[in-house]
């Protein structure tokens, strides 16, 4: 049965809530396997919307498993306002949700840290969730874990002397006020008696499921370009959401991987800092923005945008081991009279022959772009490929051809029925 990887091919934001919950009708299991709640991912069922952060995309299908893996960072309070969210909404939740027994917990100091750090030098624009904080302290091997509710004992002590360490360094070197270890334990404790039931040794889980027959989706969130090794450093979240984090972030071995999926926008955008070559800036980005509506679903920020960039998306698809693709807000474009596609980036005059991950490198280059036409006229409902407009058809075969993918779906608005499948 498949075990597929569903990842973002850009900087985020591509619409991978929306294809893993068209595809999560065919799979038995859909896993979270990296971030945390900095991811925002969008489900338009008729004229209701979820936007799901922590809990996997395919949580709308109410024959659907949902596990968040061991590498996800997981804030007990935005889990449980999600849980109510889908509850009220009368989605049922029971017996549905997994949790691995190895996530980390954010923590209060996380993302007061987060925050505290976006005020330097050294801003990178997070969503401040404390995602960076976290991943810190689980490397410095010093966090805690969901395990770690389990014990209330354990949980008190691990708590108590990580926030002597954080309180060290906010006065000491922050010059804010000490954190309240007591309120801490309490609110964590209070957490443990939700969260308790959810908790499961994931990797036998998966593992045990993948061997009786049953299909898995692995969910990434952010994108390719903001992984910490292959993005664009040091703008770029803290953990792995290309293709390999999905076996570090599940427990599911490479060999066990049948196929990995991009999600691919029919444009660029990005929130937060960072280079972004084919960026359009004045009426021209605004105008792009407007047409996709294209602001944070977590934060609300308006999300930069830009000229489809096929040079990066190849790049994403070689790390990633991308052989097929969603192409998503096909229908953004259709105002358009012309359509720009980067194919290469020139730096110095030359054209270079791999992607350049150097920020110092990146804010030197130059996109080199080729011109199509554009459709002028809504797509929005059409249903068939055969019915899409022949400049519409030839825009997809050359970002396919460029970017060196195939195409599999299509997406042409934000619900279930706008969907072109091949
Ligand atoms: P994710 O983080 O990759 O899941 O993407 P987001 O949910 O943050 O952002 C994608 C946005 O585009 C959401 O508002 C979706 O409802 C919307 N969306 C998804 N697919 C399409 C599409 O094909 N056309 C249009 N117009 N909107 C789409
Ligand atoms: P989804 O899953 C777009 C960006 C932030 C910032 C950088 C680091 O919805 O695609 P962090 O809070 O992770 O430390 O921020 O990463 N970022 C995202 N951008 N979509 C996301 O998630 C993002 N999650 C983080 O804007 O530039
Ligand atoms: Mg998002």
């Amino acid at each position: 049965m498949a075990v597929s990887i569903i990842v973002g091919s850009q900087w985020g934001d591509e619409g991978k809530g929306k294809i893993v919950d068209i595809l999560s009708e065919r799979y038995n299991i859909v896993v979270r396997y990296q971030g945390g709640a900095n991811a925002g991912h969008t489900v338009q069922i008729g004229d209701q919307q979820f936007i799901l952060h922590l809990i996997p995309s395919g949580i709308l299908r109410e024959n659907v498993i949902c596990v968040i893996g061991n590498g996800v960072v997981i804030d007990p309070k935005a889990l449980l306002d999600e849980i109510q969210v889908l509850e009220k909404a009368g989605i049922n939740i029971n017996g549905r949700l997994l949790i691995s027994q190895n996530a980390h917990l954010i923590m209060p100091y996380h993302k007061l840290l987060d925050s505290i750090s976006e005020n330097t030098s050294t801003k990178i624009g997070t969503t401040g969730r404390g995602i960076g904080p976290c991943y810190i302290d689980k490397y410095a091997r010093k966090g805690i874990r969901i395990v770690d509710l389990l014990d209330k004992t354990v949980l008190e002590e691990k708590i108590k002397v990580n926030i002597e360490e954080k309180n060290n360094i906010l006065k000491k070197v922050y010059n804010v006020e000490e954190l309240d270890v007591s309120g801490i334990i309490k609110e964590y404790l209070e957490f443990d008696k939700t969260i308790d039931q959810y908790i499961t040794d994931v990797p036998t889980y998966l593992n045990n499921a993948i061997n009786e027959g049953k299909s898995v989706l692995l969910e990434g969130a952010q994108g390719t370009l903001l992984d910490v090794d292959h993005g664009t450093y040091p703008f770029v979240t803290s953990s792995n959401p290309t293709s390999g984090g999905a076996c570090t972030g599940s427990g599911i071995p490479p060999t066990k991987i049948s196929s990995v999926i991009g999600i691919v926008k029919a444009y660029t955008t990005r929130v937060g800092l960072g280079p972004f070559p084919t960026e359009l800036f004045g009426n021209e980005g605004e105008k792009l923005r407007e047409a996709g509506v294209e602001f944070g679903a977590t934060t609300g920020r308006p999300r930069r945008c830009g000229w489809f960039d096929a040079f990066l998306v190849n790049y994403s698809r070689m790390i990633n081991g991308i052989e097929r693709a969603a192409i998503t807000k096909l229908d953004v474009l259709s105002y358009l009279d012309e359509i720009k596609v980067c194919v290469a980036y020139e730096s110095n005059g030359k054209l270079l022959k791999s992607y350049p991950t150097d920020v110092n490198k990146m804010m030197q280059v130059q996109p080199v772009y080729e011109t199509l036409p554009g459709w002028k006229c809504d797509i929005s409902n059409v249903k068939h490929f055969e019915d899409l407009p022949a400049n519409a058809k030839e825009y997809l075969s050359f970002i396919s051809h460029q970017s060196g993918f195939e195409i599999s779906l299509i997406s042409v608005g934000p619900r279930r029925s706008q969907t072109i499948e091949l």
